[in-house]
C-alpha cells in the first residue's frame, strides 16, 4: 500500500497505520482520512491481517481535523459535503483496531482514538477537545463518544473550556486503557495486537460488535444482544477447540471458523 500521508506496516498478523504528516503535527485533512479510510478497508479484506494499530509520532498523534483546509467553509458547503461523514469509515471497520497515542491527541485527532477500540498512551499524550476556542463544537464524535468514556461532567469541562488532559488524568478517568512509557509504547502495542490478532477472529468481531452495541442501546437491549450474540458463539470451531484445549491443558489450535 503507497499512500502520501500515512505510513503502513505488517508485523505478522498485524497492520500498522503510522499518520505521516509531522510537520503539521499530522492534522487531518480530507486526504489522510481518505487513505486511512482505504488502508483499513485493505486491512479488512486482508485475511492474513487479524488486527490493526493506529498511531503518529512521538509529538503528536494528531492535532485535530486540518484547520488550514475547513477555515473558508460554509455552513452551506459543509452541509452539503456532508463535512466529517467519510470518517465514519474508521468506525465501519470490523476487526480490532488500537490508538497508540504519544503526544497531542486533540479535536478530531482524539475523537479518531476514540473511534479506536481502545488507546494505549504514551506518557507524554495530551488529549483534548479545544474546539471551542476556534468557535466551533467537536464535529467528529467527540461530544458524545467523550461523554460516554469520561462522564458529562469531565466531557463538559473539557468541551466548555477546550483545556487539554495529560495521560496520568486521561487514565484515571477511563478515556484510555494504559499509559505506556513513550521508549515502549509501539512495542507494546504491537505486543498486545498480536496477542489479539491469535485469537479466534469470529470471536473478536462478535466481541468488537456486542461491546459497540453498549453504546447504542438501553441497558437490556444490550443484555439481549449480548446474549444472542453469545449463543452463537456456540456453533464456532473455535469455541469447541478453545474449550477442548483449556481441558486438556494446551494453548488452542484457532482456525478462525
Ligand atoms: N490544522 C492545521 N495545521 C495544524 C493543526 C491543525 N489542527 N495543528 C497544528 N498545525 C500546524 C501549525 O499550523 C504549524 O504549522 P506552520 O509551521 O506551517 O505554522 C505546525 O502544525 C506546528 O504547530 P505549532 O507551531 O502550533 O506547534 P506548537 O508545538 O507550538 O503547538 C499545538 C502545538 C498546541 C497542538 C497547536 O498546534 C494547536 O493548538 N493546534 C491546533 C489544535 C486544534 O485546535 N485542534 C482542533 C482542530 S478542529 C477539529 O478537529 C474539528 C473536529 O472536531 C473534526
Amino acid at each position: 500500500m503507497n499512500y502520501e500521508t500515512i505510513n503502513t506496516e505488517r508485523q505478522g498478523k498485524v497492520m500498522l497505520f503510522k499518520l505521516n504528516r509531522p510537520e503539521q503535527l499530522n492534522a487531518l485533512n480530507a486526504r489522510l482520512i481518505d487513505e486511512l479510510g482505504d488502508g483499513l478497508k485493505g486491512a479488512e479484506s486482508d485475511e492474513n491481517i487479524s488486527a490493526i494499530i493506529i498511531t503518529g509520532n512521538d509529538k503528536a498523534f494528531a492535532a485535530g481535523a486540518d484547520i488550514k483546509e475547513m477555515k473558508d467553509k460554509t455552513f452551506a458547503s459543509a452541509y452539503m459535503e456532508n463535512f466529517i461523514s467519510r470518517w465514519e469509515a474508521i468506525t465501519l471497520c470490523r476487526k480490532p483496531i488500537i490508538a497508540a497515542v504519544a503526544g497531542y491527541a486533540l479535536g478530531g485527532g482524539c475523537e479518531l482514538a476514540m473511534m479506536c477500540d481502545f488507546i494505549l498512551a504514551a506518557k507524554s499524550a495530551k488529549f483534548g477537545q479545544p474546539e471551542i476556542k476556534l468557535g466551533i463544537i467537536p464535529g467528529a464524535g467527540g461530544t458524545q463518544r467523550l461523554s460516554r468514556f469520561v462522564g458529562k461532567s469531565k466531557a463538559m469541562e473539557m468541551i466548555l473550556t477546550g483545556r487539554m488532559m495529560d495521560s496520568d488524568e486521561a487514565e484515571r478517568c477511563g478515556l484510555v486503557s494504559r499509559v505506556i512509557r513513550d521508549e515502549d509504547l509501539i512495542s507494546e502495542a504491537i505486543k498486545t495486537a498480536e496477542e489479539i490478532a491469535n485469537l479466534s477472529l469470529p470471536s473478536l468481531f462478535l466481541a468488537k460488535e456486542s461491546v459497540n452495541y453498549a453504546y447504542n442501546s438501553s441497558l437490556s437491549q444490550g443484555i439481549e444482544y449480548e446474549r444472542k450474540l453469545f449463543h452463537s458463539t456456540f456453533s464456532l470451531n473455535d469455541q469447541k477447540e478453545g474449550m477442548k484445549a483449556f481441558i486438556e491443558k494446551r494453548k488452542p489450535n484457532f482456525k478462525n471458523q
